[in-house]
């Protein structure tokens, strides 16, 4: 449940503060755009720490740019490193990818921030938190739509699907389940992935790509690491084990697999031991 209005804003002019900045962000359609208000809404929420009114209405999609087109996941081309073409195609994907994190990231401040449960003295670190990975995830799109405009692809220039944002959507009013969800299961995925991927450029020799994509991977075992640290913190406040919360959070609330094999390594280094994700796992 959200706290009463007054008890974030009493002290703040209305529109002001960082909940109405990270709405902002979500309403912004240009990605470009939307990357820059992330970045601006982090500084200001370092430089001033203004909480600010609750918005009175979150939209159930951020605005987007009319390209590129959202088709349904199977619709998505298959791509193959073996060509330029092939190769926009995946970082094209992955730019869409990361477009999506950071209104994620925007929506859990907006949405989740003023949560009664999270004590009023741990708001700012919440806050902090996901101003920073927002502000990340700007960044890594901007890196990827740098790199495109190197290949000659813009964004938009390819098919993409909604499945992210739809896959946490569902948790629009559970936050502990888009905790589960967001960063744990959709991101922790990417730590999965991405390894491969690097590879992949590497052996076709795109090394730019692939740096590109190790520091996006590097950056990303971070935001799993704060997700996890906030889904403990979650956890303590029920009577199951962080591990069974995670599992029936998990059950109830996503209709995806969970694939196997998973990269054990980073997983661990951000706070994620098997026992939260080897009993989900289908192969
Ligand atoms: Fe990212
Ligand atoms: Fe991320």
């Amino acid at each position: 449940m959200p706290r009463p209005f007054w008890s974030v804003c009493a002290s703040y002019p209305l529109k002001m503060g960082v909940l109405v900045d990270a709405r902002e962000v979500l309403m912004t359609p240009d990605p470009r755009a939307k990357a820059n208000r992330a970045r601006q809404m982090r500084r200001e929420w370092l430089s001033k720490k203004t909480i600010g009114s609750q918005p009175s209405q979150l939209p159930e999609q951020p605005a987007r740019p009319s390209e590129p087109k959202l088709v349904a996941p199977a619709n998505v081309p298959r791509r193959r490193l073996g060509s330029p073409e092939g190769r926009g195609a995946l970082l094209h994907a992955v730019a869409h990818i990361e477009l999506n994190a950071i209104d994620l990231a925007a929506d859990m401040i907006a949405r989740f921030s003023n949560h009664d449960q999270i004590d009023s003295k741990d708001v700012p670190d919440f806050i902090s938190d996901w101003a920073s990975v927002c502000d990340d995830e700007a960044r890594h799109f901007v890196m990827l739509a740098d790199r495109l405009d190197e290949l000659g692809v813009s964004y938009g220039d390819h098919p993409a699907h909604n499945g992210l944002w739809e896959a946490a959507q569902t948790t629009c009013d559970n936050f502990p389940a888009r905790i589960a969800i967001a960063p744990l299961v959709l991101e922790a995925r990417g730590l999965d992935v991405t390894p491969g991927m690097i590879g992949k450029f590497k052996n076709v020799g795109d090394h730019v790509s692939a740096d590109v994509l190790a520091t996006i991977y590097e950056e990303e075992i971070g935001h799993v690491a704060i997700g996890a640290r906030w889904f403990k913190y979650l956890a303590k406040q029920q009577p199951l084990s962080p591990e069974s919360y995670f599992h029936t959070l998990v059950k109830a609330h996503f209709r995806g697999r969970i694939k196997s094999p998973f990269n054990t390594q980073a997983r661990t280094l951000a706070g994620l031991s098997r026992t939260y994700y080897e009993p989900l796992a289908e192969n």
